[in-house]
């Protein structure tokens, strides 16, 4: 089966065969005191593991371990995360719904559900470092984390208990500000509210998809730069011309209901609220304690983790006394460039991994 690329179609790459493999990492206690019993970590790696060139990347809020399949402008052979050179480890979070352990893992006969406990960042990195046990990586060449990952990443650089040479952040920041907790509760208030969702213990077959595709509309508008809406659709009508009524008169809404209702397809509407709340909570103060080098990338159009953002890493990375780099990229696509940039992001991700 060939990995050709087309973003988050891990549902599409399961039915043809390309299934994550599984880490079993025991029991798992959370920071909120929970235990989460025989936990598993989806992971896919790509290229040969020599002792000394693994790669770890931490996925943005909906992301899987398919890494060659949602970074495809990134990760693959010869590429920016050359899997030719490097062993590169993609995983799904714990609290996610691609394999991983997470509110939809049926114990007892039923989902979780809301016996899943509130989980943070900490509790996915201590998932993720007994991930790298089970795989027997002692040392890391790099942690790479993009968007909401860029919190594990930087997570991983002040609590990790093996070397990391070198941690790249995509598209994040030292936390999220009022607005991304704003929209990330509205979210989950369109989820919340539907009556399917039933506290959270509702059936897989009959789960709440209005609301779900309500909250990815709300991140999807967040994802894209106003710029990158009015240069995709401006005010066109999606059909041949505007009439008078509440249906999806213009191209841009058809986008955003197509977009929500795609969504509903390949994800669990409890995950997106354990995996929200997770990010909601991190809270960096400081890189002190970090023994790696950084490089941190920004869009000057991302207005859910604005340059400013990585601007701030940049500085505590150099309060900490760790040598790093920031390149803010200028291009219109919004949130989303992290996905779609593989030539500059690229150029700044290969130069620095090969960096000595
Ligand atoms: N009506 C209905 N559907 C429309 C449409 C319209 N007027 N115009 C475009 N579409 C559909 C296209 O048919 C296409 O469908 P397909 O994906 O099934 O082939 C899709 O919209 C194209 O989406 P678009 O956003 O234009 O593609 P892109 O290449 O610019 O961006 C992604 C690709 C994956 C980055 C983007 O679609 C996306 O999903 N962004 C969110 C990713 C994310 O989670 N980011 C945040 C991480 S924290």
């Amino acid at each position: 089966v060939e990995l050709d690329g087309g973003l988050f179609d891990e549902n599409a790459r399961l039915m043809a065969g390309v299934t994550p493999q599984f880490a079993h990492i025991g029991d798992l206690t959370t920071s909120s005191g929970a235990t989460i019993s025989n936990a598993k970590i989806a992971y896919q790696t790509f290229g040969e593991f020599t002792g000394e060139n693994a790669i770890l990347i931490c996925h943005a809020l909906t992301g899987t371990s398919n890494v060659v399949g949602w970074w495809d402008r990134i990760v693959g052979p010869g590429l920016a995360i050359d899997s030719d050179k490097y062993f590169v480890v993609g995983n799904n979070l714990l609290g996610g719904c691609q394999g991983s352990t997470g509110p939809s893992t049926v114990v007892d006969g039923k989902p979780l559900g809301s016996r899943f406990p509130v989980i943070t960042i900490a509790d996915q990195v201590t998932a993720q470092a007994r991930l790298l046990e089970f795989l027997g990586v002692r040392n890391l060449h790099a942690v790479v984390g993009c968007s909401t990952g860029g919190f594990h990443a930087l997570h991983w650089s002040v609590s990790s208990d093996i070397p990391i040479s070198k941690v790249v952040v995509s598209a994040s920041g030292a936390r999220q500000n009022a607005r991304q907790l704003a929209l990330n509760e509205a979210a989950r208030q369109a989820i919340m509210r539907d009556p399917k969702w039933k506290g959270g213990d509702y059936s897989l077959d009959d789960p709440p998809a209005q609301g779900l595709s309500v909250a990815r509309m709300i991140g999807h508008i967040a994802y894209l730069s106003g710029e990158a809406l009015e240069l995709k659709f401006g005010r066109n009508p999606q059909g041949a011309d505007i009439g008078l009524t509440l249906g999806a008169e213009f191209a841009v809404e058809s986008y955003l209901n197509y977009q929500g209702d795609k969504f509903v397809e390949r994800f669990d509407a409890n995950s997106l609220l354990y995996l929200t709340r997770a990010a909601n909570f991190f809270d960096l103060q400081s890189l002190n304690g970090a023994d790696t080098e950084f490089l941190f990338i920004a869009y000057s159009s991302d207005t859910l983790f604005p340059p400013s953002m990585s601007e701030e890493l940049h500085k505590m990375a150099h309060e900490a006394n760790c040598v790093s780099q920031l390149a803010v990229i200028d291009l219109p696509y919004g949130h989303d460039a992290f996905l779609l940039d593989g030539e500059q992001q690229g150029e700044a991700i290969k130069c620095f991994l090969a960096s000595e």
